[in-house]
């Protein structure tokens, strides 16, 4: 059985690690991405940065994306981290198991950290964050929209987000054995 962590032959890039930082809005994907990279001297990449100015627009608006609106991005997003050729880590919702799986397809040894928080919480955060084009409204999109890791995604670890960062980043650390 080929599973999530064996490398895939039509893969691309001579990286060295690259982590996904995943989950919804407000779960701490860029707080988090950006710590862990500090954390293992890699670059930080955010996928928010990779949105075309049509994808920032509807997401303002509060119309979630459709698949074809992300798959472009999706893309681009691959691109950049391969492009890095170091340690990278990236900010990055892949909601789906089919984003995954793609991301998986184009990115040679991408690992996943997926920031588990609580309803209650993200709206909290979400709200309280004034620089961000992110409306507390698309929330409830996002949670629908979410597919948790299903059980043969190996490469992803769980880690609940409303955790101190330090500790968030230290599992990451141990859980995918990270060069510090
Ligand atoms: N472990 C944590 N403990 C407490 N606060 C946190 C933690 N992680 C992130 N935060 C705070 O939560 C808010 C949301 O974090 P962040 O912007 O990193 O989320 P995000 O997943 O990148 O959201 P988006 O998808 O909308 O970009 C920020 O104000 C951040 O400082
Ligand atoms: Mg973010």
């Amino acid at each position: 059985m080929t599973t999530a962590r064996q490398t895939q032959t039509d893969q691309i890039g001579n990286h060295n690690q690259a982590i996904f930082v995943i989950g919804v809005s407000g779960t701490g994907k860029s707080t988090i991405a950006k710590a862990l990279s500090d954390a293992i001297d890699g670059n930080f990449l955010d996928a928010d940065d990779f949105h075309s100015a049509d994808n920032v627009a509807s997401m303002a608006s509060g119309v979630p994306l459709t698949d074809d609106m992300r798959a472009g991005w999706l893309q681009d997003v691959c691109d950049a981290t391969l492009a890095q050729n170091t340690n990278t880590t990236v900010a990055c919702s892949a909601l789906k198991k089919i984003y995954r799986d793609a991301i998986r397809a184009r990115v040679a040894n991408c690992r996943f950290v997926f920031l588990d928080v609580n309803t209650q919480v993200l709206a909290q955060r979400i709200a309280s964050r004034t620089a961000h084009y992110m409306p507390v409204g698309l929330l409830a999109s996002q949670l629908q929209t979410l597919q948790l890791p299903a059980p043969d995604e190996t490469d992803i670890v769980t880690i609940d987000g409303t955790l101190p960062i330090k500790a968030i980043i230290q599992k990451a650390i141990v859980w995918h054995q990270l060069r510090v």
